[in-house]
């Protein structure tokens, strides 16, 4: 099975992703998993932390001559601000972080031993983690696309999103597909910035070219668009997901709610083709074909010049909450790693259905499987 796991503080020396479970033979292009670390970086109104910062992949193990061994992938990525050591443990706890809920947890003042690990610098790990698995799905002609589609309540224009929509997302400052939102949500940020304020928004992921039958229904915790919503809902100021219609559907009818299936010859998988997709390409936690189409809502940065009323764990006293250096709007920087965790969750799904122990025995199994797919409609297929 396709694991990761993350370690490392923000202010530490380094943030760790150990990904198991690849395929060997896959080969590691750690220059397109730096151009994903350096997308995570981008966007107005990150902090000066992101221009200290140079994130660049480190290969540690399970990689020969530039392709997997199928033996756990270490990845690193050096914090050139290490300073854990030496920061200051703030005096009050800040709303909207873990700051006390942790204080709680290990019955501790020290909060700087919380925050270190409970900061989204840690997304940099999961960033990484999720390029390689974008290289894998590369593979099998699948692209995840994110892309940020509102800020501060201010929606972007409706766009399909396709394989070229990535050329527009990567001019835009903000990952949009939307240059004339880009206009007013610089103009947001500014404000919000002199306000001492603070943004959140909306972003949408997409997978293009994913294949039908990904994910399960035989057991709960199998369905594909759980575990999708569980995967962007662990970002960091993540608080709501939505999978095709999402919240819409509850106030539409039935039959405005439903994709179709009709024949279309010379469809992908087999013929069968769906005028809509209002399911996000999810049906019974399985994937249908279509485009999995998924959103999530951020908050905006809890981190606020003014600090937030708090108190002073030592003192009791009512103080406001500690400032440190902080994004006014984090939500570009958001969507890449919502792509990431997407492709990662894709890729996972992937290897369920069709995997191996080399990326030769990977396809192999894709190229059976999707054989007998386009036998579906007619009477080439007998019962498993
Ligand atoms: C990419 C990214 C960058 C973030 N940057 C900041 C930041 O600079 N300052 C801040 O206060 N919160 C930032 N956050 C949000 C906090 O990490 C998050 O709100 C906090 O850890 C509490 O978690 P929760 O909101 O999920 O409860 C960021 C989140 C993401 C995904």
């Amino acid at each position: 099975m396709l694991t990761v796991r993350t370690a490392g503080e923000s202010h530490g020396p380094t943030l760790i992703a150990l990904v198991e479970g690849l395929p060997a033979g896959l080969a590691l292009d750690c220059a397109a998993i730096d151009a994903m670390l350096a997308r995570r970086q981008r966007g107005p109104g990150r902090s000066k932390r992101q221009q200290i910062e140079v994130d660049r992949v480190e290969v540690l193990s399970g990689v020969k001559g530039g392709r997997t061994l199928g033996s756990p992938l270490a990845l690193a990525i050096r914090n050139r601000d290490a300073s854990m050591e030496t920061l200051p443990n703030p005096p009050a706890p800040r709303p909207g972080h873990a700051d006390l809920a942790g204080a709680y947890k290990y019955t501790s003042r020290d909060l700087r031993a919380v925050l270190e690990r409970a900061s989204a610098r840690e997304t940099a790990a999961r960033t990484a983690a999720g390029a390689v698995a974008a290289l894998l799905l590369r593979e099998f002609n699948i692209q995840v696309v994110g892309h940020v589609l509102a800020i501060g309540g201010d929606r972007a224009a409706a766009a399909e999103v396709t394989l070229e929509s990535c050329t527009l997302r990567d001019s835009s400052p903000f990952a949009s597909l939307d240059p004339q939102a880009d206009a007013r949500w610089a103009q947001a940020i500014e404000r919000a910035a002199a306000a001492g304020e603070t943004l959140g928004g909306l972003f949408e992921v997409v997978g293009l070219g994913v294949p039908p039958g990904l994910g399960s229904f035989a057991q709960f915790d199998q369905r594909l668009d759980g575990r999708l919503a569980a995967s962007l809902m662990s970002i960091p100021a993540v608080k709501g997901c939505e999978v095709g219609l999402g919240f819409a559907a509850a106030e539409r009818l039935g039959s405005e709610v439903h994709d179709a299936i009709e024949v279309l010859p010379g469809a992908p998988w087999g013929g069968l083709h769906r005028p809509t997709n209002r399911a996000g390409g999810l049906e019974g936690g399985v994937s249908n074909g279509q485009p999995i189409v998924v959103r999530a809502a951020m908050k905006p940065i809890p981190t606020l010049k003014k600090g937030l009323p708090s108190v002073d764990l030592r003192s009791g006293s009512a103080v406001p909450a500690t400032y440190q250096r902080s994004d006014i709007c984090s939500v570009p920087a958001a969507s890449v790693v919502g792509e990431a965790v997407v492709a990662f969750e894709l890729a996972r799904a992937f290897l369920e259905k069709h995997g191996g122990d080399t990326l030769d025995d990977v396809h192999q199994s894709f190229l059976r499987w999707r054989k007998r797919a386009q036998e579906i409609v007619g009477d080439g297929l007998e019962s498993p």
